[in-house]
């Protein structure tokens, strides 16, 4: 393992979405594996661990992949407004080919039998465990210098069908995994003029929802300041 692997804060002030910058080299098995362990040691409700992983390599599955995803890319760009669909056309969505690896991550609700502890009030807690479960494996990646890039441009049913996902699982994600040449400091949709994102301030709410704010925000240190290569 490497020696010189990255603090959790920067790890996740590197952290992207990558679509653009993979090297088209796969990621190796250890690392690979890594990667998965540190999405296998997320908190989950009741210890539930609903989630399951598809690592997808072979180019047909990943080619028939893409081209669903082409397709429902163009049925969202034609239902937009003609000025965002000016801002959107250039950017680019995912990089399932070029990553060379794709991790389809699966839901079963099933898992942990009928009772779990936890999930009784709140019925989306299983799905939160396996979101935390993918934000685990990013952040690992991103610590190991690989990228990851989430991809939801897809009928569920289809991707279910492509991986042979049996009934009752679902996917949650597709998340195209490998080595990079850069992170980008900015997100791609910030660069593109999609959307920008808002201070912490504007998210930070004191005792009720309408007290919005602090009067001044403390210094962060790990704010994106500068381009890191992995
Ligand atoms: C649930 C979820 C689904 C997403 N789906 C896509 C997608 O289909 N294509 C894509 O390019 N990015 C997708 N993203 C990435 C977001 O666009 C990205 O996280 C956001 O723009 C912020 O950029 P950053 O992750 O680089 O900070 C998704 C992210 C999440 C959390």
């Amino acid at each position: 393992m490497s020696a010189d692997r990255l603090s959790v804060y920067e790890a996740i002030r590197l952290r992207r979405d990558v679509r653009a910058e993979f090297t088209g080299e796969p990621v190796d098995e250890d690392t690979l594996w890594r990667i998965l362990d540190a999405a296998h040691r997320a908190p989950s409700v009741g210890n539930s661990q609903p989630w399951d992983f598809v690592v997808v390599r072979e180019p047909d599955t990943l080619r028939q992949f893409a081209d669903h995803v082409a397709g429902k890319r163009v049925e969202f760009r034609d239902a937009l407004p003609p000025e965002r669909a000016t801002t959107f056309e250039p950017i680019k969505i995912e990089g399932i080919v070029e990553s060379g690896t794709g991790v389809v991550v699966g839901y079963d609700h099933d898992r942990g039998g009928p009772q779990v502890l936890g999930r009784a009030t709140v019925h989306e807690t299983g799905v939160y465990s396996t979101v935390l479960a993918i934000q685990n494996l990013w952040l690992a990646a991103t610590a190991e210098g690989i990228g990851v890039g989430w991809v939801s441009f897809y009928d569920p049913e289809f991707l279910a069908e492509l991986v042979g996902l049996p009934p009752g699982i679902r996917p949650v994600a597709w998340l195209c995994v490998g080595p990079v040449h850069e992170f980008q400091t900015v997100p791609d949709l910030e660069r593109y003029g999609w959307r920008t994102g808002r201070p912490l301030s504007e998210a930070v709410h004191r005792e009720t929802f309408g007290a919005t704010g602090i009067a001044t925000e403390p210094s962060t240190n790990i704010a994106a300041t500068e381009t890191i290569a992995p």
